[in-house]
């Protein structure tokens, strides 16, 4: 409960980032299901939004926010989202909710990401979490190996299959080692879709929800 509230804080905070008439990245999950409540409540306000999950664009719809397709947009001035672990530099682990491939992808196009979230998700160095990896479901045993090799102890996240149809390796012991060279070594593993661990495209802004209601940047 307490973590709600300080979701809904950080939603609300971001909704002062938002331009009038811009099309909106929209991540997922539930700090952003706070951030579609506090948009719908301002209907008009923007031109439409990408939604990264079938959730998110359900959420979107029943809010009369118009959704349009990646493909169909000139670009993404801001894009919005949560994550499981942000650290001072703004990389996030991301994929909680599996819908990290959409999410990335997003990520990448945004011109801006405010990454929103609860104070317990702030920490130093990225890793408590285990990290999400998408993976095509026939490459799960060769994936889980190589994983292994990396150092890492991949669990089969049981009866969860993403938006895509694939499954979800979740890695517990990140390696020490920099982000970006580890981000890269991962996208090389033949069977991987595509891994919640975002530091070469990282945060531009974290705002960080407290119960009590008010907010801080931790990157701003
Ligand atoms: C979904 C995500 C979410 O941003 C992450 O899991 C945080 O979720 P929540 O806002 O519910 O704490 O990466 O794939």
């Amino acid at each position: 409960m307490q973590h709600d509230q300080a979701k809904a804080a950080a939603a609300r905070a971001a909704l002062k980032h938002i331009e009038p008439d811009t099309i909106v990245g929209i991540g997922s999950g539930s700090t952003v299901h706070h951030f579609i409540e506090a948009l719908s409540m301002q209907r008009g306000h923007i031109e439409g939004a990408v939604a990264t999950s079938v959730e998110t664009k359900r959420r979107l719809e029943a809010a009369d926010i118009p959704v349009y397709d990646l493909n169909s947009v000139d670009g993404v001035p801001v894009y919005v989202d949560g994550a499981d672990e942000v650290d001072p530099s703004g990389a996030c682990l991301k994929g909680g909710g599996g819908a990290l491939t959409q999410e990335k992808i997003v990520a990448a196009v945004a011109e801006r990401w405010i990454c929103i979230v609860d104070e317990s998700k702030c920490v130093q160095r990225l890793g408590a979490c285990p990290l999400a990896i998408e993976v095509i479901e026939s490459a799960r045993s060769y994936v889980a190996r190589a994983l292994v090799v990396l150092g890492m102890n991949p669990v089969y996240r049981e009866g969860f299959i993403t938006d895509n149809g694939h499954i979800i390796l979740d890695a517990y012991d990140l390696p020490v080692q920099p982000l970006i060279e580890l981000e890269q070594t991962l996208n090389q593993i033949t069977g991987v879709v595509c891994h919640g661990l975002f530091a070469a495209r990282r945060a531009d802004q974290v705002i960080v929800g407290h119960a009590e209601g008010h907010t801080h940047l931790l990157l701003p």
